[in-house]
């Protein structure tokens, strides 16, 4: 069969800038696609923070200084392009660059701009079609940065039926609650002051424009990172106001689960880690790796004592208050270790500096986002700990099931999804699902860990069914290359 020509537009690509899973998937999913022998090309903006060390980067000389007009606002950019790495050389990622967009403190900002932003980027990645000469067969958007893309395919470039006339669009949605909503009065800088009749019409009315609404509108399918989050946000309770246009497109509506990068996340490979270690010296390498994690985090090391590891953004999102009453309890009064890695919220970050106060032989919390060290938590912990109030995928529990780190979580979105509850009667299942959002849930789930936990043979053949079960792209790539399939045919 022909090659797809696949153009991916994402705001963060790992390892170049990363905020959460969304980079790890932008990075993952292109590169297998690459490998399969189609053309793809990624798209990210230049971040100022974007981390180019080791790679060659190259200006592209045709793509210089192009000027775009966005409403009463002009503005050029630059590309650069490297190669995607684990793509085998085949994928090239461009680089949108535009220093007065993008040199910012962070990937995402609450400036008066931020629409303009992903506006121009969203833009810029067309622009760059027409430029190279080059027709995609599909458009590939993302979130509400890039959701735009549709809307532009059939407006401001419609006419463009040379390169466009037969692409199509995919809109994944990693996360509802993030929408992009602004006010109406943006729509001329957005260029789409002509077409404002093509946008929701009740959102105009009441001031605001809404870019992942418009995206649901517009593009041919509307994908989602999980089977239960694409069911999950056509309801009242997850879809966040959207759930109605949702229900209206549900024929278009698909869910593909998220998988695990093994060419990053693989213990038997992992340069960040003390020992490396698979299924058959797992014992072996993760007592090394447990022994490490306690060095480095400065707690003293008991081989009978489990470690729990967070590792995670510290949003609402993630559920980690229903941790607060049963970890305190639990670190009262038993013999365990908890490893944090994560930043967000004020709250939750006080939280855990004042759990490693009142624990300080007990607890490690480092507040900010380390990736080497996220790995290790990974290889160190022997629990994993993944409350979510909702979780539209979740790519944590897949590293810790290859890292033979069981993991506790909620029965929501992709968690419910990849984690199957531990039966001790028939040795089936890879970690403890909790089903209400309660601290009576978690605990139960907590307790349930810890009485395994106590039991090595059972916990053996536990961790192993997480270890030797396949989470990887390899699978899930085949569901994405069908729906492209499907949606060119
Ligand atoms: P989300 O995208 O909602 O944050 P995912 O589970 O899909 O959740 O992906 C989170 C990704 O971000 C994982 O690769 C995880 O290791 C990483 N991550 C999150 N917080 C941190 C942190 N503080 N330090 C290092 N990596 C982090
Ligand atoms: C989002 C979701 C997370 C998902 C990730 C990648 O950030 O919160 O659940 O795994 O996107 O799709």
């Amino acid at each position: 069969m022909e090659p797809l020509r696949i153009c991916f537009a994402a705001s963060e690509v790992a390892p170049f800038a990363k905020t959460g899973g969304l980079a790890d998937v932008s990075a993952a999913l292109p590169a297998r696609l690459g490998q399969l022998g189609h053309d793809v090309r990624v798209f990210m903006p230049l971040h100022a923070q974007t981390d180019l060390s080791g790679h060659e980067v190259m200006p592209v000389d045709f793509l210089h200084h192009v000027p775009i007009e966005l409403g009463d606002h002009r503005f050029h950019f630059s590309v650069f392009t490297t190669k995607l790495p684990h793509s085998q050389g085949s994928v090239d990622l461009y680089l949108i660059g535009c220093p007065q967009l993008f040199d910012r403190p962070g990937i995402y900002t609450g400036d008066w701009d931020e629409h303009l932003r992903f506006a121009l980027f969203s833009r810029a990645v067309l622009e760059c079609c027409q430029r190279m000469g080059w027709s995609p067969s599909l458009v590939h958007a993302n979130d509400w940065h890039t959701a735009l893309l549709p809307l532009y395919l059939r407006t401001l470039y419609a006419w463009d039926t040379e390169r466009f006339g037969k692409t199509k669009t995919v809109l994944t949605i990693h996360n509802i609650a993030y929408q992009g909503k602004f006010p109406a009065d943006v729509v001329q800088n957005l260029g789409l002051s002509e077409y404002s009749h093509k946008l929701y019409q009740d959102d105009l009315g009441a001031g605001l424009v809404n870019f992942l609404k418009t995206g649901i509108l517009y593009a041919d399918v509307v994908a989602t990172v999980s089977r239960t989050y694409a069911r999950e946000i056509q309801t009242e309770a997850f879809g966040e106001g959207l759930d109605p246009l949702l229900r209206a497109r549900a024929e278009s509506v698909t869910g593909i689960v998220n998988g695990a990068d093994y060419a990053v996340w693989n213990p038997e490979t992992d340069p960040h880690i003390a020992k490396n270690y698979g299924p058959d010296d797992v014992a072996e390498g993760k007592a090394a790796c447990k022994r490490a994690l306690m060095e480095e985090t400065g707690l003293p090391f008991d081989p009978r004592a489990p470690v729990l590891g967070i590792v995670s953004r510290l949003t609402a999102q993630k559920g980690f208050e229903l941790t607060f009453d049963p970890l305190t309890e639990a670190l009262r009064f038993l013999d365990l270790r908890l490893v944090v890695v994560g930043s967000g919220e004020d709250r939750l970050q006080d939280h855990f500096h004042w759990l490693q106060r009142t624990f300080p032989h007990k607890v490690f919390y480092w507040q900010g986002y380390n990736e080497p060290l996220a790995h290790r938590v990974e290889a160190g912990a022997d629990i994993f700990l993944m409350p979510s109030r909702f979780e539209p995928c979740g790519l944590n529990q897949m590293y810790s099931l290859k890292y033979g780190t069981v993991p506790i979580v909620r029965r929501t979105g992709g968690l419910a999804d990849t984690v199957q509850l531990w039966n001790p009667e028939t040795g089936d299942g890879n970690g403890f699902v909790f089903d209400h959002f309660s601290a009576a849930g978690l605990t139960w789930g907590l307790k349930a860990a810890l009485t395994t936990w106590k039991d090595r043979d059972s916990w053996n053949t536990l961790r192993a069914n997480g270890m030797r079960a396949d989470y990887s792209w390899d699978r899930r790539v085949v569901e994405y290359e069908d729906l492209y399939r499907s949606m060119v045919a």
